[in-house]
């Protein structure tokens, strides 16, 4: 079954929209396989914007995500990674659908309060930086007949 990495951002955590956040995901179906809540150092800030190095926006990208602690999850499903994408609305928040959560609870790129993998690829990546493999669990979840043949 699909993974995908999810991170409550340090605004998330701060304003309060941890519960709402992670509601929108379970109420959705998808099943909450690792949990953590943790704060970011400089080499793990680092190694997960890595591709943005150079960038304008790395190093305050890097400071943002090392400013308060975050929630990290790992979350399974049908097609997870780019559902999870969807409902999480465009980037930048000012192009976001007010239904998605960034449309929802966010106004400005440098606080978008959540990330998500933009690809199965990068979804392993990303797991396998922030969770040790004993921190995912599996299970069935009840009820899970009614969601998907
Ligand atoms: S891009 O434009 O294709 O490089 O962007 P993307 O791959 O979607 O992700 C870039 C991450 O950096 C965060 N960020 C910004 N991106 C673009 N422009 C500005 N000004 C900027 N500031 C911050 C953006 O939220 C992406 O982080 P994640 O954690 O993936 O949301």
């Amino acid at each position: 079954m699909e993974r995908t990495f999810l991170m409550l951002k340090p605004d998330a955590v701060q304003r309060g929209l941890i519960g709402e956040i992670i509601g929108r995901f379970e109420k959705k179906g998808f099943i909450l396989v690792g949990l953590k809540m943790m704060q970011v150092d400089r080499d793990l800030a680092e190694e997960h914007y890595k591709e943005h190095k150079g960038k304008s926006f790395f190093e305050p990208t890097v400071q943002y995500i090392m400013s308060s602690p975050v929630v990290a999850m790992v979350w399974q499903g049908k097609n997870v990674v780019s559902l999870a994408r969807e409902m999480m609305g465009a980037t930048n928040p000012a192009n976001a659908n007010p239904g998605s959560i960034r449309g929802a609870y966010a106004m400005d790129i440098s606080r978008n309060v959540i990330h998500g993998s933009d690809s199965v690829e990068s979804a392993e990546r990303e797991i396998a930086i922030y969770f040790k493999l004993e921190e995912i669990v599996n299970y069935t979840k009840a009820g899970s007949e009614w969601l998907s043949e």
